[in-house]
């Protein structure tokens, strides 16, 4: 593994929820993790880490190829980390957008680091990217912009030997998850906390990734040299809707939460290894751990009223 310590690292879509945890991860390692994001809203870095207004921060559109080329230039970027992104509904939608923020998008990260001979770059598909094709999962837009993107990395590889690791995570939970169809298992968290009734709108077994996880896979793949472009499923942590409202009962007293309807139409399996066993990490916590460390998040950011009780209802809110 390199040593990251001092390395710029961009880092697009750092103000969401694994970006955030992925700037979080490269600081402790030292690195200098340049976030590249629609927007200056450092909150679910705020909830996270104490130094967030420390953070090296460019607004920039994904879509803007000469925006994002000035800013790999100016802070000498040696590795990117590309998970900016319009998740799920979004693409529903807005069809024409989601093209360009996820594939163009993407297009223009390989092409800024076939520019600047970048080669260590980690990208986040999605299981909704095996789903698309001939089985009964739900084919989304979403879906074919990210098969669209690891074809892409392939071609890039074989044309210009950009290298790649893609990593296709399940759903992502904890600290900082708040938006997307899958949000609600950490909704139900929140809303148990802020003594709120929740309903997940969703049944059945899902591969639950937690996003501390997810971030310390994708920062450890960018310190591997690789030669190739791969890709590799993230399923962490296989659990059942009705297994995670017994556990988050069990830590929060009183919660008032249940579910509802068919279960999530997306792959569910357990973790196969793979990735695991090329970046050599730490194993992906239980859900019960996952809960616990969610839960202590919320509770330091809401005795420091980073989280207020009116914030938590808007984040429910929107998740409803
Ligand atoms: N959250 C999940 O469960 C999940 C599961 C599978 C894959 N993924 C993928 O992982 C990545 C990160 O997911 P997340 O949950 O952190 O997403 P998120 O929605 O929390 O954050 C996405 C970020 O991208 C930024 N962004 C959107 N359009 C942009 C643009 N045009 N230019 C620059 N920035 C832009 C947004 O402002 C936001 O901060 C995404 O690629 C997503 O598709 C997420």
């Amino acid at each position: 593994m390199a040593d990251l310590a001092n390395k710029s690292v961009l880092v697009t879509g750092a103000a969401g929820c694994i970006g955030a945890w992925a700037v979080k991860k490269l600081m402790e390692q030292g690195a200098r993790p340049i976030v590249f994001d629609l927007t200056d809203n450092r909150e679910r870095l705020d909830l996270i880490m104490d130094d967030a207004a420390s953070v090296t921060w460019e607004v920039g559109d994904i879509t803007d190829y000469e925006r994002l080329c000035t800013v790999i230039e100016k802070h000498n970027v040696s590795a990117i980390i590309h998970l900016a992104a319009l998740q799920v509904p979004f693409c529903k939608a807005d069809p024409i957008t989601s093209v360009k923020v996820n594939v163009v998008g993407t297009t223009h990260i390989f092409e800024a680091a076939r520019k600047f001979g970048i080669k260590r770059i980690t990208y986040a598909s999605s299981i909704a990217s095996p789903a698309m094709g001939d089985n009964d999962f739900l084919a989304t837009l979403y879906g074919a912009h990210k098969v669209c993107g690891e074809q892409m990395a392939a071609v890039y590889w074989q044309d210009w030997q950009v290298p790649s690791l893609c990593i296709r995570p399940g759903v992502i939970y904890g600290p900082g998850r708040d938006q997307g169809m899958s949000a609600a298992p950490t909704m139900a968290i929140l809303a148990a906390l802020f003594e709120q009734s929740y309903t997940i709108p969703f049944s059945g077994p899902v591969a639950f990734v937690h996003v501390e996880d997810a971030a310390d896979r994708f920062v450890a793949g960018i310190s591997l040299d690789i030669e190739d472009a791969l890709v590799f499923d993230m399923q962490g942590t296989e659990a059942d809707i009705a297994d995670v409202l017994i556990d988050i009962k069990q830590q929060i007293e009183g919660a008032d939460i249940h579910l509802t309807g068919a279960p999530l139409p997306f792959p569910h399996a357990p973790d196969d290894g793979r990735l695991d066993a090329l970046l050599k990490v730490v194993p992906y916590r239980s859900m019960r751990d996952g809960i616990a460390q969610t839960l202590d998040v919320f509770k330091k950011a809401r005795a420091k009223h980073i989280l207020t009780p009116e914030r938590a209802a808007q984040l429910i809110g929107k998740n409803i």
